[in-house]
């Protein structure tokens, strides 16, 4: 397991009770910083686990906008640090706010170090929890080795992979560009008895249409010029492993005839050779193309098509896969950022609503390139919509509104607990009438334990 973070930041612009908490948190490797600018740089070099922050901060030492404004930059660069908030005796609204904005929890001035300590204290469990769970859900988001995937749809096709892998059945493979018909076809492959022998590709649509048998079937010495030494085919250098014919759509018809005789009976002739050599292989086939419209059209032989289509695994286009894109975009993230040697954390709001909303016409290849283009690309420790070059209009309203509910929510949730579950209470602290805050309690489905003798 990685090492916990025991990093905390003190921002407090007075001295005296700077160096006293400095001295007070000497069980955590404790820095410090008197003004958003240090706070900042300080976050950006030392990534502290948790924050405690002044609101008041210089140079409107007695506001509280340039306390906001650190917090605001703060949770941009550093989303998962936890920041407790420290307001002036009774400040509840700015507490409030600073919740609102993404702060952790907040502390009322004077300070009282054994609440403080047990706030600290809390704030780093929750934090080496949260890294905790997003190490584990990382590893467990990959239900066949190689596919990341959590659709419904997607794990049952990793379930059929499973099931038709020990099999020798013929499998054909349906799906648009860049969905992960080779990702699949190799499962296939490596979860079979021939997963030591080779797994040999061939793009059907790559080879031109003369080069194909003899790059199929192999050929002898002098069967044609140029000829010059017996050359082994793809079917047969695939014996005893697999053979994946890669856009199947694409071969010509000629070339379908032969192909059928090689599957019926698993026996090929090389050009310009005499004997039939017998051959042991698993074949899989891909094809981005809609072969029952071809098999109408009378440019994919119908025989062909019952014969590779044994069984039929149809891979859902990228937008199609619920909460799929953005689980693939944390790991394509880590890879490309680790690969580039990249201190890159994650995607910003904007990012995210973007990846959820774009539509991935080349589906995962595309989300491939825009992210290695990205990991180049970006200023910060996070990849913003622009830097995958990803528009964010409408994604933004959608995000907007999302991030004022949660915001809603937790100022709710932080003002009963502070009004210990006293709705009056709650509701004044929120400046909110007392319907309005049971509106909103039933609309969020808001859990809460209300006294046994409310006072009013
Ligand atoms: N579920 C997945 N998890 C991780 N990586 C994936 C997944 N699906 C696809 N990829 C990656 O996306 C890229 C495209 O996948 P692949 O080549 O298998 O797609 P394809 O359907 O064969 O595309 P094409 O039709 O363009 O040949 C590859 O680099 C692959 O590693
Ligand atoms: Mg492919």
């Amino acid at each position: 397991m990685a090492e916990k973070n025991n990093t905390l930041l003190i921002v407090e612009d007075d001295r005296g009770l700077r160096s006293q908490l400095l001295w007070h948190f000497d069980q955590y490797h404790v820095i410090t910083a008197e003004d958003r600018a240090s706070a900042v740089a300080a976050v950006r070099k030392e990534q502290p686990a948790v924050i405690l922050q002044d609101l008041g901060l210089p140079p409107d030492d007695e506001g509280v906008e340039e306390g906001f404004r650190t917090i605001k930059e703060i949770i941009a660069l550093a989303p998962t640090t936890k920041i407790i908030v420290v307001t002036g005796y009774h400040d509840y609204e700015n507490a409030l706010r600073a919740i609102a904005l993404g702060a952790y929890d907040f502390y009322q001035k004077p300070v009282e170090t054994n609440t403080l300590d047990l706030i600290v204290q809390r704030a780093f469990q929750l934090y080496d929890l949260e890294t905790e769970n997003r190490r584990l859900s990382d590893s467990h988001n990959s239900p066949l080795s190689g596919v990341i995937a959590s659709d419904p749809q997607m794990l049952r096709v990793c379930r059929v992979v499973e099931k038709v892998a020990p099999t020798a059945v013929t499998c054909l493979i349906l799906g648009e560009s860049g969905t992960g018909k080779e990702v699949i076809a190799r499962a296939i492959h490596n979860l079979s008895p021939r997963a030591s022998g080779r797994f040999v590709a061939i793009n059907c649509a790559a080879v031109p249409e003369n080069l194909m048998e003899s790059e199929l079937f192999g050929y002898e010495k002098g069967a044609f010029t140029g000829a010059s030494k017996r050359t082994l085919g793809k079917v047969e250098t695939a014996n005893g492993g697999s053979l994946f014919l890669d856009e199947i759509g694409d071969m010509p018809l000629p070339l379908q005839a032969k192909l059928l005789r090689f599957l019926q009976e698993r026996v090929i002739e090389r050009l310009g050779g005499r004997e039939e050599i017998s051959v042991d292989v698993r074949v899989i086939c891909a094809t981005n193309k809609d072969l029952e419209k071809m098999v109408a059209a009378g440019t994919f032989r119908e025989d062909l098509y019952y014969r590779i289509g044994e069984l039929v695994i149809n891979l859902p286009p990228l937008r199609e896969r619920s909460g799929d894109k953005i689980l693939l975009a944390r790991f394509l993230l880590k890879k490309y950022a680790g690969e580039q040697h990249r201190p890159i954390l994650g995607f910003s709001p904007d990012a995210v609503a973007a990846i959820e909303n774009y539509e991935w016409p080349g589906n995962v290849r595309e989300m491939e390139n825009k992210l290695k283009r990205a990991v180049i690309m970006a200023e910060g420790k996070q990849i913003s919509a622009a830097d995958i070059g990803l528009a964010t209009c409408d994604a933004l309203a959608i995000n907007l509104r999302q991030i004022r509910q949660d915001a809603e929510v937790a100022a709710i949730r932080k003002a009963l607990s502070v009004a210990d579950g006293n709705v009056s209470n709650a509701a004044r602290l929120l400046g909110i009438t007392r319907p309005t805050l049971y509106d909103l309690i039933k609309k969020y489905e808001i859990q809460f334990t209300e006294p046994e003798n409310p006072k009013d």
